[in-house]
């Protein structure tokens, strides 16, 4: 899905101030655009009034945004976010509600996501139907040195 510019600054702005740097989880506008040029690379934005509004604009500030890479019949949840001062208000749950319907409109029957052991998204993706299904050891590098694992989660589509 290409974005207008406008759309990749939306993203970016969530970027900037939603990841902790200990995780090294944040991409670059570079790496979000590159990834959009692609065409199975889609993404969401989501407005301060929680409503997850596509490709198209919100009409105030962007409170988070999703970016979903579809292969075959499945599609992966890469990026996740939600601006801090907007956490705790359902945003996070109807950018992943968005993203579930938009990726079955597109075909897919099982949805992916990769995640630090330890994030506390955990219990959201949970609610959501996602179990894990595999682990990758030692698989990120935290800025202070440890690394974490980690895990796979799946959700089987619902016919
Ligand atoms: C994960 C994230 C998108 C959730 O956004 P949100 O708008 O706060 O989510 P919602 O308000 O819809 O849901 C909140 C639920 O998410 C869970 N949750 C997710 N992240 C949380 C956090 N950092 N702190 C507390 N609870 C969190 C809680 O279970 C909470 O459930 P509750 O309301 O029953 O307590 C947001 O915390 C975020 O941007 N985190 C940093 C980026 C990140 O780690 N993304 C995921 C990996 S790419």
């Amino acid at each position: 899905m290409l974005a207008e510019a406008d759309d990749v600054d939306r993203i970016m702005a969530v970027m900037a101030c939603a990841f902790d740097p200990e995780f090294g989880e944040a991409w670059t506008r570079r790496q979000v655009e590159d990834a959009l040029i692609l065409g199975n690379c889609h993404y969401l934005l989501a407005g301060v009034d929680g409503v997850t509004t596509g490709a198209m604009q919100p009409a105030g500030p962007t409170a988070g945004f999703a970016l979903s890479r579809t292969s075959c019949d499945e599609e992966e949840l890469l990026l996740f976010a939600v601006a801090p001062e907007y956490r705790g208000c359902g945003i996070g749950e109807g950018l992943l509600a968005g993203f579930a319907e938009a990726a079955r409109h597109r075909g897919a029957v099982r949805l992916l996501l990769e995640m630090r052991r330890g994030n506390p998204a955990e219990s959201l993706y949970r609610r959501h139907g996602f179990v894990p299904v595999g682990v990758r050891k030692n698989y990120y590098r935290t800025l202070s040195g440890p690394r974490l694992d980690a895990i796979t989660f799946v959700r089987t589509m619902d016919a």
